[in-house]
Formats: C-alpha cells, sequence, structure tokens
C-alpha cells in the first residue's frame, strides 16, 4: 500500500472503502439547505474515523449518503468500490443490505422483537435460513457481550445493553463498512468504552469504522478526524496515537 492510499484524504485509491467526489446534497424545503456543498473525501479500506462539526454542519447528511439510506444531488459517491450515484431504490437497498452496518444515536431497535429476532433481521433480507440466522445472531450477541439476554425485548435491557444489540444488529450481513452516528450519545461514560471498545475491536479485525461524535475525547480513537463545517470538509486531522480503550476493569 503507498502512503497515498494509507490515510484519509481527498486523493483516493483503489483501496477505498468509501469515495466521495464534488459531492452536493441540498434539500428543498422551501429555502433550498445545502447540506453538502462539495465534498471530496476519500476513506481507505480498514480506516477509523470520526466526522466532527458543529450541529447542522451536514455530518448525519454525509453518513447517511454513505449509507445508501440517501441518495447525493450531485457528484459520485463509491461504496467499497461500486459506484452508487444513480442506482434505483431496490438497488441501493441491495448495497446497503451488503456493504453497510448502521448504528444509531437512538438506537433503533424493533420494540416487539427479542434482541436475538432483532439481529436476526437484516438477514432476512438476505435469504438467509432461519436457523443460521438465529445461529449467527447468538454468536454475535455472545461477542458484544450479551450472553444470557437473548430473549430479552429492547425495553428489558439497559441503554448500553440496547446499544450492544444495535452493534450486533450491525454486523449481521458481515458489512465491509461500520457507521455510527453518535452511537454514545445517549450513554453515560462507563457504557460508551463499552461501545468504544467493540469498535476497537471491528478496527483491530480489519473492519473499516466511520464515526460521527460531537466529543473530542470519542474521536481521537480514531485514526483520522474529517472535520465538516458548513456542508464541506473543513480539514482532516490525523491522530497520531490514537487512544485505546483499555481491558474492562
Ligand atoms: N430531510 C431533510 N430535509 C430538509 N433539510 C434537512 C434534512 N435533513 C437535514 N437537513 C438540513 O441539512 C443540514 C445538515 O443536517 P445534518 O442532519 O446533516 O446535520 P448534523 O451535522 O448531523 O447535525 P447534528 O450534530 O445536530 O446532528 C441542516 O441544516 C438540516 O436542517
Ligand atoms: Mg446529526
Amino acid at each position: 500500500m503507498t502512503a497515498s492510499h494509507s490515510a484519509v484524504g481527498s486523493e483516493g485509491g483503489p483501496d477505498d472503502a468509501v469515495k466521495l467526489e464534488g459531492v452536493r446534497k441540498t434539500y428543498h424545503l422551501g429555502e433550498p439547505v445545502h447540506a453538502l456543498d462539495g465534498v471530496d473525501i476519500s476513506i481507505p479500506r480498514g480506516a477509523y474515523t470520526a466526522v466532527m462539526g458543529p450541529s447542522g454542519s451536514g455530518k448525519s447528511t454525509l453518513l447517511n449518503l454513505i449509507g445508501c439510506l440517501d441518495t447525493p444531488s450531485e457528484g459520485t459517491l463509491h461504496v467499497n468500490g461500486r459506484e452508487v450515484t444513480g442506482l434505483s431504490e431496490s438497488e441501493l437497498t441491495k448495497v446497503r443490505g451488503e456493504e453497510v452496518g448502521f448504528v444509531f444515536q437512538t438506537f433503533n431497535l424493533m420494540p416487539r422483537l427479542t434482541a436475538i429476532e432483532n439481529v436476526a433481521l437484516p438477514l432476512v433480507f438476505q435469504g438467509v435460513s432461519r436457523t443460521e440466522r438465529r445461529d449467527r445472531a447468538r454468536d454475535l450477541l455472545y461477542q458484544v457481550g450479551l450472553r444470557g439476554r437473548e430473549d430479552h425485548r429492547p425495553n428489558e435491557l439497559s441503554g448500553g445493553q440496547r446499544q450492544r444489540v444495535a452493534v450486533a444488529r450491525a454486523l449481521a450481513n458481515d458489512p465491509a463498512i461500520v457507521l455510527a452516528d453518535e452511537p454514545t450519545g445517549n450513554l453515560d461514560s462507563d457504557t460508551g468504552r463499552q461501545i468504544m471498545r467493540l469498535f476497537q475491536e471491528l478496527h483491530d479485525d480489519g473492519h473499516t469504522v466511520l464515526m460521527v461524535t460531537h466529543e473530542r475525547h470519542i474521536a481521537e480513537h480514531a485514526d483520522s478526524i474529517i472535520h465538516i463545517l458548513d456542508g464541506h470538509v473543513e480539514r482532516i486531522e490525523e491522530i497520531e496515537t490514537p487512544r485505546r480503550v483499555e481491558e474492562a476493569r
């Protein structure tokens, strides 16, 4: 891997997990809102990247585009080497299902489903058999430290446990890229640390992780921080020595 491919930047190379070129997103609700206003970013495979910026600067918009939950108004977007600009709704759903795992600030679990059913849900749409879905979901719940909580519904779990179910669900389809929008925003610092430890493990295992956060000390776990201001990249900051989450005490 050459130096130009090893860090987040605007140049990019064939190993990119994510590449945006001249991406704009304009919302038309009365006055047009330029949520993203010309963004060029390339994120190499296996990178651990944080996104910071003021409220309303376009961070969630950026994540939603990369996660194929929305489409750019202009520019091109590649996700795991696939050009996704111009795809139909059903093609986007397919890319989302195969390439991306999403973790939200508010967990977004299905309230009537148990932990294991929530984690297994994305696999229903991938045509995986029922037995295999349950086996895989159980393994993932064990990985995030939730052995014994398989049959709990979200309201029978703590906030941190719910977010761990959400992380397990994001991993169900073995995604190339894990996207997280303020994953620790609703958690106390100890529980937030558990979630950061999971992301660290994902990164150590070679996943590409992209995480929006308001908190500087959370962002410093990443290898680099993309600073967003008014819908464009203000600067990209390399973190010399990313923070590590120590073993649970
Ligand atoms: N669906 C939408 N329709 C219209 N405008 C939107 C929509 N989604 C976002 N916006 C606008 O786009 C801009 C960027 O929003 P975005 O949610 O990306 O900000 P953010 O950086 O994630 O902020 P926060 O830190 O508060 O979550 C804001 O001005 C917002 O009002
Ligand atoms: Mg947001």
